[in-house]
């Protein structure tokens, strides 16, 4: 942190949020909030005085609360920069810390928040984790019982620098304990909490347990374990060398503490799997080593840079294997923890990733889009004639569409990543998708029911994952109907509802609406978006006498070959159930009302103006074009 701190070319800022990120990849704008530290930078020299002055004490955070600190504070002594700051909310203003200042007159309670914005070619988004609050597990007694403690407790408790210089003493009487335990998977691998395996736990545990075991020789260790995990390199060895240094470890997961109220001493009641009975045991204090957890503000992280978060909070990479630390977002790059589970190898590699593809941008003078970007159709947009819509941006999952009245819908090309949403939801046909227009999709329609279409399933994929999925399940030989017929489009948000009432008009048997699960989503929101319209059109279906089954709502990943294959069986029985007859009469009832409802498709010109694009397959863009807007 020193290092980077002294590099010429690295600005550090702390005490300062994020509070707007604008733009794109190349040509980001962030809004920054430095908050008043009521203590001049450019005077303090951090020698401390203030707080030496200062009569309040409050508890000290970085401490666990297991010591105090003044109103004038450092957070930790290594703080970079080492810069006092006033804490107001407990501050009296009785101005002992100004007269202890004197002459370099560095505190200024009249000091305001700094607003101000940086311009920056990429972002890396590095809030790493918090741990998991182990109150809410009545039975281990955490925040009841004094001697129960957590893993960061203990891990000051056993510091020199720490507010016991690394004299372990039991919080009830400050004795010395002689028999720890400490217990892991608190809060994960429990549905109750979070099911996810926080990763490095079982290596923390290890070396919380070799580190005391080393400064208290003869204390008596027990750690409580589901599985030690030790995957990585030299973890094993790591692991042995616990187990030779005396470190008990007992297979089973605590049931519950109790405490004797005199002694204060705690009872674990655990099973042990080794000897396949009911335990009990006592121990002087306990550690619990919690779950690692997403940061309390991910929500609000999340929307300030328009990144989607996966099921349990974290931050969802662009793909886990091919672009593991690149956000959905060009530009914004996620390092360490705040992605998932990692141990410290783990963050600074990807760190050190980060930093590489931060760095490719900064040194390019160009940058390489996908050419399957959304364009608008001037002369169709209602904007340009001075209505209001904007249903184009609020389609859009990463703001690439500007609306004003008076002027059609203006797509940042940067800022597009081609999902096609924008160009199913536009209530006018106004925008159209390159290399997926609805010209080309209604052509494969076309082709793909031209012969006995009422025996045919057309399905929609999406091209991460469903379409991933039949692919599967064709490479895996699993058996389906051969009836099946199938195109790909980029998301489920680009599936039209006119794609599917045109596939009923031409007399499909049935139609199968298929994208991602919600979390894998490519596109930010963009599943969410074809879940809304798919939910509608399967109610108009049904309005409009559709036999139940023959439209089908079905998120299917890439791995679930089997899944695609069993919808498209189940799906082909369906068929067989309703029987031809029945099918041929729902198509021809359902016909008049499909070709009512689908009638903008035939304002489309149904060739695309070829120059538009066809000669653009890959689009380089200077920097100075995207700074442009171009
Ligand atoms: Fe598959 Fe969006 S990418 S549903």
């Amino acid at each position: 942190m020193v290092d980077a701190a002294r590099h010429p070319k690295i600005t550090v800022k702390t005490y300062t949020n994020v509070e707007r990120v604008e733009g794109y990849v190349g040509n980001f704008k962030v809004q920054l909030r430095e908050k008043a530290r009521y203590v001049r930078a450019d005077r303090c020299n951090g020698c401390g005085e203030c707080a030496k002055a200062c009569p309040v004490e409050v508890p000290n955070y970085f401490e666990m609360n297991l010591a105090p600190r003044k109103a004038a504070y450092v957070p930790m002594s290594q703080s970079v920069p080492l810069l006092y700051t006033i804490d107001m909310d407990a501050c009296i203003h009785c101005y002992k810390c100004v007269d202890a200042c004197g002459a370099l007159d560095a505190i200024d309670f009249s000091q305001e928040d700094k607003i101000e914005w940086e311009d920056v070619g990429s972002v890396v988004v590095a809030t790493g984790f918090n741990h998991f609050d182990p109150s809410v597990i009545p039975e281990y007694g955490y925040s009841q019982y004094p001697n129960v403690i957590t893993a960061m407790e203990m891990e000051r408790l056993n510091n020199s620098a720490g507010p016991t210089t690394g004299n372990l003493i039991r919080p009830s009487d400050g004795l010395n304990p002689k028999r720890v335990a400490i217990i892991n998977c608190v809060g994960s691998r429990d549905k109750r909490f979070n099911p996810w395996c926080s990763n490095f736990c079982c290596m923390y545990a290890i070396k919380n347990a070799i580190l005391l075991k080393q400064a208290n020789p003869d204390i008596d260790l027990s750690i409580y374990y589901i599985d030690i995990r030790t995957p990585s390199k030299g973890y094993e060895e790591f692991y042995d060398r616990a187990r030779e240094m005396g470190i008990h470890f007992i297979q089973g997961r605590p049931s519950l503490i109790s405490e004797d109220p005199l002694t204060r001493n705690l009872y674990i009641h655990s099973e042990d799997q080794a000897l396949g009975k009911v335990i009990e045991k006592e121990y002087d204090m306990v550690m619990l080593n919690q779950a690692a957890v997403p940061q309390p503000d991910v929500d609000t992280v999340s929307s300030i840079l328009n990144i989607s978060q996966s099921p349990g909070g974290w931050f969802m990479e662009y793909h886990p294997k091919l672009r593991p630390v690149d956000s959905p977002t060009d530009g914004i790059f996620l390092a360490g923890a705040c992605q998932g589970q990692k141990d410290i190898p783990a963050s600074v590699s990807s760190g050190l990733a980060c930093a590489s593809r931060a760095g490719r941008i900064l040194h390019s003078d160009e940058w390489q889009i996908e050419p399957i970007i959304a364009q608008v159709w001037e002369d169709r947009c209602v904007s340009a004639e001075g209505k209001q819509c904007g249903v184009c941006a609020k389609a859009c999952p990463y703001g690439a569409i500007t609306v004003e009245k008076g002027t059609a819908a203006l797509i940042t090309t940067a800022k597009c990543h081609g999902c096609g949403g924008c160009v199913a939801e536009c209530p006018h046909n106004a925008i159209t998708q390159m290399h997926y227009t609805d010209a080309q999709i209604l052509a494969q329609i076309r082709a793909l029911l031209a012969e006995k279409p009422e025996e045919k399933i057309f399905a929609f994929r999406c091209q991460w994952c469903s379409y991933g999925g039949a692919d599967l399940a064709g490479t895996s030989h699993f058996d389906y109907s051969s009836n099946e017929r199938g195109i790909r489009v980029m998301c489920s948000a680009r599936m039209d509802s006119d794609f599917i009432y045109e596939a009923f008009r031409l007399g499909a048997g049935a139609v199968m609406y298929s994208g991602c699960h919600p979390q894998d989503c490519h596109y930010i929101t963009g599943q969410r978006v074809g879940a809304v319209r798919a939910d509608r059109l399967l109610k108009t279906l049904e309005k409009l006498g559709m036999s139940d089954g023959r439209f089908r709502i079905e998120w299917i990943s890439a791995a679930e070959g089997d899944k695609y294959s069993r919808v498209i069986n189940e799906m082909q029985q369906t068929i067989n159930d309703i029987g031809m007859q029945q099918i041929l009469a729902e198509n021809a009832a359902m016909r008049p009302e499909l070709e009512k409802r689908s009638r903008r498709m035939y304002e489309v010109p149904m060739v695309p103006e070829a120059s538009t694009y066809s000669d653009k397959m890959v689009i380089a863009m200077s920097v100075k074009e995207v700074k442009d807007g171009k």
